[in-house]
């Protein structure tokens, strides 16, 4: 029996001193639940797709060759799943558009990606929230399987097949209602003017 991630106890209602990334299990996105998260963010031809944690790169070979997204960025902290990606575009003539990094998702350099899928836990996410905030560039949409981002507002949630799909699209996500912006909204928009040179 193949269980749904969101069964293993690891969501943000648990205790974070007992998360390690490291712990953080492959567990794969069925087939078409990717195909129904690219579909969410819109990705098309003009899109750098990232996976945050991307396993066996399956969301990466969809973004490619199911959606045709111009080029796709995965991390991914185990060298045998890399190894077994890697091998799999080679095999599917897609290494030239594709970017496997083997290291740490928190470091990972998101200033290109138009698009980031992840599927971590509650935890995962509000470890990557501030450096969500920080570093992507304005209408960069961020898809998450089964777990939301606190705090943020989704542009869209789905439920398919048991799963959930969380859509969201910066900066709107840190808007806290239509009228009112957040803390968060009001620091990415400063740090956008302290980048363009106009403060
Ligand atoms: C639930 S799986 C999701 C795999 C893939 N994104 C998918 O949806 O099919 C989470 C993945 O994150 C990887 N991972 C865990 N901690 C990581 C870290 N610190 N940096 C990079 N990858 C990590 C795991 O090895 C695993 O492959």
């Amino acid at each position: 029996m193949i269980l749904p991630f969101s069964s293993l106890n690891l969501s943000s209602g648990g205790n974070p001193q007992d998360f390690f990334w490291g712990c953080l299990p492959f567990v794969a996105t069925p087939p078409e639940v990717v195909h129904r998260m690219l579909k969410l963010a819109k990705v098309s031809p003009s899109d750098i797709v990232m996976d945050l944690g991307c396993g066996d790169g399956r969301i990466l070979l969809s973004a490619l060759s199911d959606f045709g997204a111009r080029m796709a960025v995965g991390y991914e902290i185990r060298g045998d799943l890399i190894k077994e990606a890697l091998a799999m575009f080679e095999s599917k003539n897609l290494i030239d558009r594709v970017k496997l990094i083997k290291g740490d998702l928190l470091s990972a350099d998101l200033s290109e990606a138009s698009v980031i899928a992840i599927y971590l836990t509650g935890t995962g996410n509000d470890k990557l929230r501030s450096k969500f905030e920080e570093e992507v560039k304005p209408g960069t949409r961020i898809v998450s399987h089964d777990f939301g981002v606190d705090g943020w507002k989704p542009a869209k949630v789905e439920c398919f097949g048991g799963h959930k799909i969380y859509l969201y699209i910066m900066p709107e996500a840190l808007r806290e209602n239509n009228r009112k912006p957040s803390l968060g909204l009001l620091k990415f928009l400063a740090r956008r003017v302290d980048r363009s040179g106009l403060s």
